[in-house]
Protein backbone atom coordinates (compact mmCIF):
# COMPACT_ATOMS: atom_id res chain seq x y z
CA UNK A 1 0.00 0.00 0.00
CA UNK A 2 2.51 2.49 1.04
CA UNK A 3 5.26 1.89 -1.23
CA UNK A 4 8.88 3.69 -0.79
CA UNK A 5 7.56 6.06 -3.98
CA UNK A 6 4.54 7.42 -2.16
CA UNK A 7 6.40 7.93 1.62
CA UNK A 8 9.35 9.77 -0.27
CA UNK A 9 6.35 11.70 -2.39
CA UNK A 10 4.97 12.90 0.44
CA UNK A 11 7.81 13.51 2.68
CA UNK A 12 9.56 15.52 -0.05
CA UNK A 13 6.53 17.74 -0.17
CA UNK A 14 6.42 18.37 3.52
CA UNK A 15 9.95 19.25 3.65
CA UNK A 16 9.29 21.30 0.41
CA UNK A 17 6.76 23.32 2.15
CA UNK A 18 8.67 23.64 5.10
CA UNK A 19 11.11 24.81 2.61
CA UNK A 20 9.37 27.56 1.66
CA UNK A 21 8.17 28.78 4.83
CA UNK A 22 11.61 28.96 5.76
CA UNK A 23 12.33 30.75 2.72
CA UNK A 24 10.00 33.23 3.01
CA UNK A 25 9.85 34.03 6.62
CA UNK A 26 13.69 34.63 5.83
CA UNK A 27 13.13 36.51 2.90
CA UNK A 28 10.68 38.66 4.57
CA UNK A 29 12.74 39.57 7.65
CA UNK A 30 15.57 40.23 4.97
CA UNK A 31 13.31 42.95 3.43
CA UNK A 32 12.48 44.30 6.69
CA UNK A 33 15.59 44.94 7.49
CA UNK A 34 16.46 46.58 4.21
CA UNK A 35 14.37 49.62 4.87
CA UNK A 36 16.27 51.42 7.90
CA UNK A 37 19.81 50.24 6.86
CA UNK A 38 19.88 50.35 3.17
CA UNK A 39 18.03 53.45 2.62
CA UNK A 40 18.01 55.70 5.10
CA UNK A 41 15.49 57.71 3.73
CA UNK A 42 12.77 54.71 4.12
CA UNK A 43 13.74 54.11 7.67
CA UNK A 44 13.02 57.95 8.85
CA UNK A 45 9.21 57.54 6.66
CA UNK A 46 9.05 54.48 9.55
CA UNK A 47 10.02 56.81 12.24
CA UNK A 48 7.84 60.17 10.72
CA UNK A 49 4.63 57.69 10.79
CA UNK A 50 5.20 57.09 14.55
CA UNK A 51 5.31 60.46 15.01
CA UNK A 52 1.71 60.48 14.50
CA UNK A 53 0.43 59.18 17.71
CA UNK A 54 3.11 61.33 19.96
CA UNK A 55 1.35 64.22 18.26
CA UNK A 56 -1.86 63.15 20.18
CA UNK A 57 0.35 63.00 22.74
CA UNK A 58 -0.42 67.06 23.73
CA UNK A 59 -4.13 66.45 23.54
CA UNK A 60 -4.14 63.70 26.31
CA UNK A 61 -1.82 66.51 27.94
CA UNK A 62 -4.58 68.61 27.21
CA UNK A 63 -6.89 66.25 29.32
CA UNK A 64 -4.57 66.28 32.09
CA UNK A 65 -4.73 70.02 32.29
CA UNK A 66 -8.28 70.04 32.91
CA UNK A 67 -7.18 68.46 36.40
CA UNK A 68 -5.04 71.69 37.54
CA UNK A 69 -6.44 73.91 40.31
CA UNK A 70 -7.49 77.12 38.31
CA UNK A 71 -8.52 78.85 40.59
CA UNK A 72 -5.01 78.72 42.65
CA UNK A 73 -3.45 80.01 39.22
CA UNK A 74 -5.76 82.63 39.18
CA UNK A 75 -4.68 83.76 42.51
CA UNK A 76 -1.34 83.79 41.78
CA UNK A 77 -1.55 85.34 38.27
CA UNK A 78 0.51 88.26 37.43
CA UNK A 79 -1.47 90.86 35.00
CA UNK A 80 1.85 92.16 33.95
CA UNK A 81 2.83 88.95 32.37
CA UNK A 82 -0.46 88.83 30.81
CA UNK A 83 -0.31 91.99 29.39
CA UNK A 84 2.52 90.07 27.53
CA UNK A 85 0.49 87.37 26.52
CA UNK A 86 -1.83 89.68 25.14
CA UNK A 87 0.83 90.68 22.65
CA UNK A 88 -0.43 87.52 20.79
CA UNK A 89 -4.32 88.63 20.51
CA UNK A 90 -3.46 92.05 19.48
CA UNK A 91 -3.21 91.30 16.05
CA UNK A 92 -6.90 90.45 16.33
CA UNK A 93 -8.44 92.23 19.11
CA UNK A 94 -8.26 95.45 20.29
CA UNK A 95 -9.44 96.67 23.99
CA UNK A 96 -10.84 99.99 23.10
CA UNK A 97 -14.51 98.96 22.34
CA UNK A 98 -13.72 98.94 18.78
CA UNK A 99 -13.44 95.79 16.54
CA UNK A 100 -10.94 94.34 14.62
CA UNK A 101 -11.04 90.93 12.80
CA UNK A 102 -11.83 89.95 15.95
CA UNK A 103 -14.55 91.77 18.29
CA UNK A 104 -13.14 93.87 21.35
CA UNK A 105 -12.12 92.28 24.36
CA UNK A 106 -12.69 94.79 27.29
CA UNK A 107 -14.91 93.68 29.23
CA UNK A 108 -14.55 90.01 28.13
CA UNK A 109 -14.29 88.65 31.72
CA UNK A 110 -17.86 88.26 32.42
CA UNK A 111 -19.26 88.82 29.12
CA UNK A 112 -22.02 87.30 27.03
CA UNK A 113 -20.69 84.41 24.69
CA UNK A 114 -20.93 86.49 20.91
CA UNK A 115 -22.89 89.40 22.31
CA UNK A 116 -21.02 92.07 20.49
CA UNK A 117 -24.09 93.68 18.51
CA UNK A 118 -22.80 94.28 15.07
CA UNK A 119 -19.67 91.90 15.13
CA UNK A 120 -19.93 89.04 13.00
CA UNK A 121 -19.92 85.76 15.02
CA UNK A 122 -19.79 82.21 13.50
CA UNK A 123 -22.37 80.57 13.85
CA UNK A 124 -20.43 78.00 15.65
CA UNK A 125 -19.57 80.77 18.45
CA UNK A 126 -23.52 81.93 18.38
CA UNK A 127 -24.24 78.22 18.97
CA UNK A 128 -21.70 77.87 21.82
CA UNK A 129 -23.50 80.90 23.61
CA UNK A 130 -26.53 78.57 24.08
CA UNK A 131 -24.54 75.49 25.95
CA UNK A 132 -21.74 78.26 27.49
CA UNK A 133 -23.66 81.65 28.14
CA UNK A 134 -21.40 84.05 29.93
CA UNK A 135 -17.03 84.09 29.46
CA UNK A 136 -16.57 83.26 33.18
CA UNK A 137 -12.55 82.82 33.63
CA UNK A 138 -12.82 79.20 33.77
CA UNK A 139 -14.73 79.15 30.51
CA UNK A 140 -11.92 81.40 28.99
CA UNK A 141 -9.14 79.14 30.00
CA UNK A 142 -10.77 76.40 28.58
CA UNK A 143 -11.62 78.87 25.09
CA UNK A 144 -7.94 79.72 25.42
CA UNK A 145 -6.36 76.86 25.51
CA UNK A 146 -7.43 75.34 22.53
CA UNK A 147 -10.23 77.72 20.68
CA UNK A 148 -11.13 74.91 17.72
CA UNK A 149 -11.26 72.53 20.31
CA UNK A 150 -13.80 74.60 22.72
CA UNK A 151 -15.85 76.14 20.37
CA UNK A 152 -15.54 73.65 16.52
CA UNK A 153 -15.95 75.39 13.82
CA UNK A 154 -15.41 79.17 15.10
CA UNK A 155 -13.17 81.18 12.84
CA UNK A 156 -10.88 82.36 15.56
CA UNK A 157 -7.91 81.16 14.32
CA UNK A 158 -5.46 80.40 17.06
CA UNK A 159 -3.63 77.96 18.06
CA UNK A 160 -4.25 77.60 21.65
CA UNK A 161 -2.39 79.35 25.46
CA UNK A 162 -0.56 76.31 26.15
CA UNK A 163 0.67 76.82 29.46
CA UNK A 164 -1.91 77.02 32.09
CA UNK A 165 -0.51 80.12 33.93
CA UNK A 166 -0.06 82.09 30.80
CA UNK A 167 -4.13 81.73 30.68
CA UNK A 168 -4.40 82.81 34.24
CA UNK A 169 -2.06 85.74 33.51
CA UNK A 170 -3.58 86.82 30.55
CA UNK A 171 -7.43 86.54 32.03
CA UNK A 172 -5.98 88.55 34.93
CA UNK A 173 -4.73 91.36 32.44
CA UNK A 174 -8.54 90.61 30.35
CA UNK A 175 -10.15 91.36 34.17
CA UNK A 176 -8.44 94.75 34.47
CA UNK A 177 -9.34 95.89 31.06
CA UNK A 178 -12.87 97.11 31.32
C1 LIG B 1 -6.08 85.54 13.99
C2 LIG B 1 -7.00 86.38 14.70
C3 LIG B 1 -7.23 86.10 16.17
C4 LIG B 1 -6.31 85.93 17.18
C5 LIG B 1 -4.79 85.92 17.06
C6 LIG B 1 -7.05 85.78 18.40
N1 LIG B 1 -8.41 85.86 18.14
FE1 LIG B 1 -9.92 85.72 19.49
N2 LIG B 1 -11.28 85.83 18.01
C7 LIG B 1 -11.00 86.00 16.67
C8 LIG B 1 -12.23 85.91 15.91
C9 LIG B 1 -12.35 86.03 14.40
C10 LIG B 1 -13.26 85.69 16.85
C11 LIG B 1 -14.72 85.43 16.55
C12 LIG B 1 -14.84 83.90 16.55
C13 LIG B 1 -16.14 83.33 16.01
O1 LIG B 1 -17.09 84.07 15.77
O2 LIG B 1 -16.15 82.10 15.83
C14 LIG B 1 -12.62 85.66 18.16
C15 LIG B 1 -13.32 85.47 19.35
C16 LIG B 1 -12.76 85.52 20.60
C17 LIG B 1 -13.49 85.46 21.84
C18 LIG B 1 -15.00 85.36 21.99
C19 LIG B 1 -15.51 86.78 22.02
C20 LIG B 1 -17.02 86.95 22.21
O3 LIG B 1 -17.45 88.11 22.10
O4 LIG B 1 -17.73 85.97 22.45
C21 LIG B 1 -12.56 85.55 22.85
C22 LIG B 1 -12.83 85.52 24.33
C23 LIG B 1 -11.27 85.67 22.23
N3 LIG B 1 -11.41 85.64 20.86
C24 LIG B 1 -10.08 85.80 22.91
C25 LIG B 1 -8.82 85.82 22.32
C26 LIG B 1 -7.58 85.91 23.06
C27 LIG B 1 -7.49 86.11 24.57
C28 LIG B 1 -6.58 85.84 22.15
C29 LIG B 1 -5.07 85.81 22.41
C30 LIG B 1 -4.58 84.79 23.29
C31 LIG B 1 -7.18 85.72 20.84
N4 LIG B 1 -8.55 85.72 20.99
C32 LIG B 1 -6.48 85.63 19.64
C33 LIG B 1 -9.76 86.19 16.12
C34 LIG B 1 -8.55 86.04 16.79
Amino acid sequence: MFDTMTVTKAAGAIIGALLFLMLATWAASGLYHVGPEGHGGEGEEHAQAYTIPVEEAPAAGGEAEEQIDFAALMAQADPAAGEKDFGKCRACHKLDGSDGVGPHLNGIVGRDVASVAGFAYSSAMTEHAAEAPQWTPEALQEFLANPKADVPGTKMTFAGLKDPQDRADLISYLQSQQ
